[in-house]
């Protein structure tokens, strides 16, 4: 097993400047530092997939799929959009997916983890989207699930206590489960 830290493509739905899954990852980021190697990429700066330029993909599709190559793990991170998950991240995996015979994502582990100000705190937008990697034969780990109401205040910029032992109870299960990939 390498002992180098496993590099995690990191994708994150909310591409809004203020977005609570940025702020959700910048606190598991600052948590895992030292168990990985994050390569975040800004999946809103890839175009709408299309199979006219699958074959001849523009450079920073060609980008993005070399960034998937090289990832040890993924880890999808998640608004809620009308129980879903949003497009923009549906975009990224269709990209990753294609040429047909040629799913990057075959095989690579997987964690999935979201925050929204709901109650279900995206239940219904990972259930779906594990629905899609499990099609794409990502290795997604089941449990711990994570489903985060975003705190209405934060303390001091950061999570309330009990907020982040659930965080880091999580991370040390995706390192155990990434640790094995
Ligand atoms: C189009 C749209 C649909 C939404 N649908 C849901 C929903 O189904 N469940 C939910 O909890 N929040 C929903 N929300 C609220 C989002 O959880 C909230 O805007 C959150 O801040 C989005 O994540 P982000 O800040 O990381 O972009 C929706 C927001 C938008 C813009």
């Amino acid at each position: 097993m390498s002992q180098e830290k496993p590099r995690i493509l990191v994708l994150i739905g909310g591409i809004s400047k203020d977005s609570i899954n940025k702020k959700l990852f910048g606190f598991f980021r600052d948590e895992a530092k030292d168990a990985f190697e994050f390569d975040e990429f800004d999946i809103k700066s890839l175009p709408f997939f299309s199979q006219d330029i699958e074959a001849d993909p523009p450079a920073v599709a060609a980008d993005f799929k070399e960034r998937v190559k090289a990832c040890r793990g993924v880890l999808l991170i998640t608004p809620e959009y009308n129980r879903s998950f949003p497009g923009v991240l549906k975009n990224a995996l269709d990209w990753g997916s294609r040429p047909y015979g040629q799913n990057l994502w075959s095989g690579k582990r997987a964690g999935i983890i979201g925050t929204s100000p709901g109650a279900i705190g995206t239940f219904g937008a990972q259930n779906q989207m594990r629905q899609i990697m499990n099609f794409l034969n990502l290795q997604t780990m089941n449990q711990p699930e994570f489903y985060f109401k975003f705190p209405s205040e934060l303390e001091n910029g950061k999570l309330p206590g009990s907020a982040n032992d659930f965080l880091k109870s999580y991370i040390a299960k995706f390192k155990e489960w990434m640790d094995k990939a």
